[in-house]
């Protein structure tokens, strides 16, 4: 103990990454809980750039364990490359450990994810594209693989043999695409395993053993809250849960080992992919944005959708993610800005409302209603300490702090790992809060 998760508070994107490795520096495991390789999560330090898509932010620092936990559907062959790719780049990543619980997405899962996206025309979700929908169902349909499986071979080549069968079928009577063959699959999916074996383990029962030293534990969410299969805007979301309670499930733990849930965002909102997203600003703000903060995806590099900061959203992510403070990014985007928009609430059929509404109509027609703040044009990327601020970026983190009632523990003036101005110590306040016996 103790324990806090980092969550995207938006729509995905929100600098995750970059918070985690920054926590990292002082955390013992990192744990990423849920998705897959949807996730790019980029990480800047000592002048080095970093993407990762599987892999927890925590394993630059081979002292530390970096988790890949059970919630995640985990892509065999993306999470060897992802290695050879941190590998050559001088990472020393022994401090891996991977779920024996952990979902195997294949590569039918992928292909089956671009097919179903082509099928559904305009009604696309715009998801990556790496078969993570198709991972998840196969695990609640209660016939997927999971990692302990690859290491098994009679085992895998039993049920891959099956499960082949039925994918024929729905690949080529459904979307006349091409049949696998099970035997090669068997054997690329055994080599995988037999590659990975040696990061395999309990995982759950690895992480309690830490708590209970006393070790400091970070799980690592993916995407965002309105992604989240519950929460979020669906069904233009991601197939897992995103939230904060997603990390008791993904990884093995009890509630009541998490003392704090840290919210990331931007100080603007992006979302990638189709849905609704009430704030965008398909016009020369989202453009400018999009071109000074280089708003593109960092796993499919589509450009990414900008819009202002959204407290109807935020709220709704403090509530269903039972966020405890806040971290936000890029407030360096907004110099230069004369003024900056924040929506408060939207005006839904003549009416006010403060809430986010479940259903997809009047998500689209809900129009903002925006509180709009003065701006400010100094450079403030060398800013180390909130006093340094301009008034009106102040202003403006102070009003993101009161609409969302929540305490700013962080706000960041650039992608690097040092861009981070730190103004609660989240472990001392964690630490302070551990329940003994949970
Ligand atoms: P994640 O998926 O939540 O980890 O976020 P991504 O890495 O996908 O996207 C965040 C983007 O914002 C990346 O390009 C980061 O380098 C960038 N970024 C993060 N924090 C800041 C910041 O404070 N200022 C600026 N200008 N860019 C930032
Ligand atoms: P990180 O962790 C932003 C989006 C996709 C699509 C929807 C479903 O980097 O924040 P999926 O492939 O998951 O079935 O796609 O979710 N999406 C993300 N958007 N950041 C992500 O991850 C995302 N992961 C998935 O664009 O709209
Ligand atoms: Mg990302």
């Amino acid at each position: 103990m103790p324990a806090i998760v980092v969550v995207g508070s938006q729509w995905g994107d929100e600098g995750k990454g970059k918070i985690t490795d920054f926590l990292a520096q002082t955390a013992d495991v990192i744990v990423r809980y849920q998705g897959g390789n949807n996730a790019g999560h980029s990480i800047a330090f000592a002048g080095k750039k970093f993407a990762l898509h599987s892999i927890p932010s925590g394993i630059f620092d081979p002292s530390k364990l970096s988790i890949i936990a059970n919630g995640v559907v985990l892509n065999p062959k993306a999470v060897l490359e992802e290695l050879k790719y941190l590998q050559d780049n001088g990472v020393d990543t022994s401090g891996l450990r991977i779920s024996d619980r952990a979902q195997v997405l294949f590569s039918f899962h992928k292909i089956i994810d671009g097919l179903q996206e082509e099928a559904r025309g305009a009604s696309k979700i715009g998801t990556t594209k790496n078969g993570i929908g198709p991972a998840y169902v196969d695990k609640f349909m209660r016939s997927g693989l999971r990692v302990a499986d690859l290491l098994d071979k009679d085992y895998l080549a039993q049920r891959l043999t099956a499960i082949v069968e039925e994918k024929n079928l729905i690949l080529t009577k459904l979307y006349g695409a091409e049949p696998l063959d099970a035997e090669s699959l068997i054997e690329e999916y055994y080599g995988y395993g037999q590659q990975l074996k040696r990061y395999v383990m309990d995982t759950s029962y690895q992480i309690d053993k830490e708590l209970r030293k006393g070790k400091k534990v970070l799980f690592e969410g993916a995407q965002g809250v309105m992604l989240d299969i519950d929460h979020g805007t669906y069904p233009y979301v991601t197939s897992s849960n995103p939230v904060g309670g997603g990390a008791t499930i993904g990884a093995g733990v009890g509630p009541s080992k998490i003392q704090e849930v840290l919210g990331v965002c931007k100080a603007y909102c992006s979302r990638v992919g189709e849905g609704p997203f009430p704030t965008e600003q398909n016009n020369q703000i989202g453009d400018k944005i999009r071109e000074i903060a280089h708003e593109y995806g960092v796993t499919t590099g589509r450009p990414r959708r900008i819009g202002w900061f959204d407290a109807v959203v935020m709220r709704h992510a403090v509530r269903v993610s039972g966020l405890t403070k806040l971290s936000v990014n890029c407030l360096d985007v907004f110099s230069g800005f004369e003024t900056v928009k924040i929506c408060v609430a939207y005006k839904l059929r003549g009416e006010t409302i403060k809430y986010y509404p479940a259903s997809l109509q009047d998500l689209y027609e809900a129009e903002p209603i925006y509180e709009e703040l003065l701006g400010w044009s100094e450079d403030i990327t060398g800013v180390t300490r909130l006093e340094d601020l301009p008034a009106n970026a102040l202003n403006y983190l102070k009003r993101l702090a009161e609409l969302t009632g929540l305490e700013i523990a962080t706000f960041a003036v650039g992608p690097e790992r040092d861009a981070t101005v730190v103004l609660k110590d989240l472990w001392e306040i964690a630490s302070s809060e551990v329940i003994v016996n949970a």
